[in-house]
């Protein structure tokens, strides 16, 4: 059974949201760039073989941040948050696990981060369907100036998790019922001053993959994931005009070129995740979609104003995608070491209560 709509709180605007993106709403609805949306421009010809059958419908899921850990209670937070999944009335026909599935890989100690990574697994199997990874930089062991594991680990890297999860590549695209699925890695290796580490980046070869892929799936309708966002509007909800527009670490750095391949194959969605703060932005025929965190503010309540939840998308026969962002039934379960979190959800309580009294007064008229 499906819970309620997504309602964040008060930093956010409600979220539950169904936006039809059929080739006509696109060029009459928020965007009517010729070229950039629908299908009444030239069709662009399949790189490689016709694409003839029409697409089915079908759900999805899109779950992001999970971060589990036994910290928190944040695997049985993942129970629960699994088991609504096999609650729903129509059951999706695949997750795409947006990364950070593991609580972190960067800073923590091997075996728990072993430890995490087999939780994630046996959790995520009780999904009942296809489920398929995209990596997250907490997803990673030992690429930060924190490291708790030497460089010559021979599990150092992407190499763990991909083993333990049998994952071929890190980068992969797939088709179910006409639609075509991508899956991007943007942590991106580089060397710093400690030694590996990474950036949020495509970079240009996976960009060129991305494009030729993108190619060949013709007129399929078409989804892309990646786990840190091409778009994220940190300054503006902060409402911090010194901010930066593109903060390291938060936003990719080759975003441009990206945006260009997604507009010129017409995709209808990239999935985001990693700042933990539902978003939906539409630009040049695109939405750039954050889904909620599953851990919300990795299972010590919500974050910012947005507490755990996920996105299912129904996609059409005629090539529509909707979506809903969903809460499910989790309460944060604190340690006693957690004060800074406790001291902020009790902040983030009072703003609340303070918000719901002035709706009542302005209601009221006074
Ligand atoms: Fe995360």
């Amino acid at each position: 059974m499906l819970v309620p709509p997504y309602n964040p709180g008060m930093d956010t605007p409600t979220l539950n949201r169904r936006e039809f993106l059929t080739t006509t709403a696109a060029v009459t609805g928020t965007l009517a760039l010729p070229g950039i949306t629908g299908q009444t421009q030239a069709a662009i010809p399949p790189a490689t073989q016709p694409h003839t059958s029409q697409p089915g419908s079908f759900d999805f899921i899109h779950l992001t941040d999970m971060h589990v850990t036994a910290r928190r209670k944040g695997d049985q937070g993942y129970r629960t948050c699994v088991q609504s999944v096999r609650d729903m009335k129509n059951q999706p026909a695949f997750a795409l696990i947006g990364g950070d599935m593991a609580f972190d890989g960067l800073y923590t100690p091997k075996d728990k981060y072993v430890e995490q990574v087999r939780l994630y697994k046996e959790i995520s199997d009780g999904l009942n369907m296809p489920y398929h990874h995209c990596m997250g930089n907490h997803d990673v062991l030992g690429w930060s100036g924190r490291r708790k594991v030497q460089v010559t680990d021979p599990d150092f890297g992407k190499k763990y998790i991909m083993d333990a999860l049998q994952w071929d590549n890190p980068y992969y695209s797939f088709d179910h019922n006409g639609w075509h699925f991508a899956v991007l890695d943007c942590i991106y290796p580089i060397q710093q001053d400690h030694g590996p580490g990474y950036e949020p980046r495509i970079g240009d070869e996976q960009l060129d993959w991305l494009a030729y892929d993108l190619g060949a799936a013709g007129d399929r309708p078409k989804v892309v994931m990646t786990h840190i966002a091409a778009f994220c509007n940190t300054a503006q909800i902060k409402g911090d005009p010194t901010a930066p527009g593109m903060p390291p670490g938060i936003v990719l750095r080759d975003t441009a070129k990206l945006q260009a391949v997604l507009e010129r194959h017409k995709v209808k969605a990239l999935l985001q995740g990693h700042t933990h703060r539902p978003e939906e932005y539409r630009w040049r025929g695109v939405w750039y979609i954050t889904s909620p965190a599953v851990s919300g503010a990795w299972w010590a309540g919500d974050f910012t104003g947005a507490g755990p939840g996920y996105t299912v998308f129904h996609c059409g026969e005629e090539g529509e995608l909707a979506w809903d962002m969903l809460p499910y039934d989790w309460e944060a379960q604190l340690e006693p070491d957690d004060g800074l979190e406790r001291d902020r959800n009790a902040q983030t309580q009072a703003k609340r209560d303070e918000q719901a009294k002035l709706l009542t007064l302005e209601r009221a008229g006074r």
